[in-house]
């Protein structure tokens, strides 16, 4: 990869996806906080939030992801783990709440924002259900985005993870009670120094080959 002068690319070089942990190491709260603060204020379709986070701290519960995860050591080993889960279907009083919190937030009455809550049910309205669970999948990846991306500002390191059973998830974290199936997971502590991943060059695409200038 290119060296450059942008801290933001420096931090994103030192991000890797970590696959050892020092089990010893603990975040601090306001790192924590700002991780998830981050990851609040990803950009969502509409502005609709169809995701919520598992933040796993129990143990035992974690040891059962871990086999549900193919033993993937992460899952226990890092400081924290958050299972970003998606709305399995996102009904017309999910809607309404948001357009009532909008109306509280931005001092407006919701009979003004009627037009908008009815876009946003016509919309969903056109999509099977199959649809509507991929769409609120694809908003919880962005929000994953923002975890990496700050962790790594702050020095955190952390590890995206798809490999996982994610019924088996949704058992043990009993999701399918609250509309939700499990998207996505990441881990998030310090990196071990055995973990020799830290050393490798990162491999990507040359920009020219990335982009395609239309
Ligand atoms: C959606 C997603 C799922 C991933 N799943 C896993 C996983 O289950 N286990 C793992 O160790 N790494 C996982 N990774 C990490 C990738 O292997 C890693 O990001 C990729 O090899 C690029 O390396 P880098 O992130 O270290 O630059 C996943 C990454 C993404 C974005």
């Amino acid at each position: 990869m290119t060296t450059t002068s942008s801290s933001l690319l420096t931090d994103l070089n030192w991000r890797y996806a970590t696959k050892k942990f020092d089990t010893s190491k603990k975040v601090s709260a306001e790192d924590l906080e700002t991780i998830m603060s981050a990851v609040n204020l990803a950009a969502t379709s509409y502005g609709l939030q169809p995701f919520r986070v598992m933040h796993v701290q129990d143990p035992a519960v974690r040891e059962k992801l871990k086999a549900a995860a193919y033993g993937q050591p992460q899952i226990t080993d890092a400081d924290h783990l958050f299972v970003f889960c998606h709305l399995l279907e996102v009904s017309d009083e999910y809607v309404d709440d948001y357009i009532a919190r909008i109306a509280a937030e931005r001092n407006t009455d919701v009979a003004n924002l009627k037009g908008f809550g009815d876009t946003i049910k016509g919309s969903l309205g056109n999509k099977t259900s199959q649809e509507v669970a991929d769409w609120t999948r694809r908003q919880a990846y962005i929000a994953l985005g923002h975890l990496l991306v700050t962790a790594a500002t702050l020095r955190v390191d952390s590890c995206p993870m798809e490999g996982f059973d994610a019924a088996a998830f949704g058992e043990i974290l009993g999701l399918k009670d609250q509309g939700l199936g499990a998207a996505v997971v990441a881990t998030v502590g310090y990196r071990s120094e055995e973990d020799q991943l830290q050393h490798a060059a990162k491999v990507r695409l040359p920009l020219t080959e990335l982009f395609h200038t239309v």
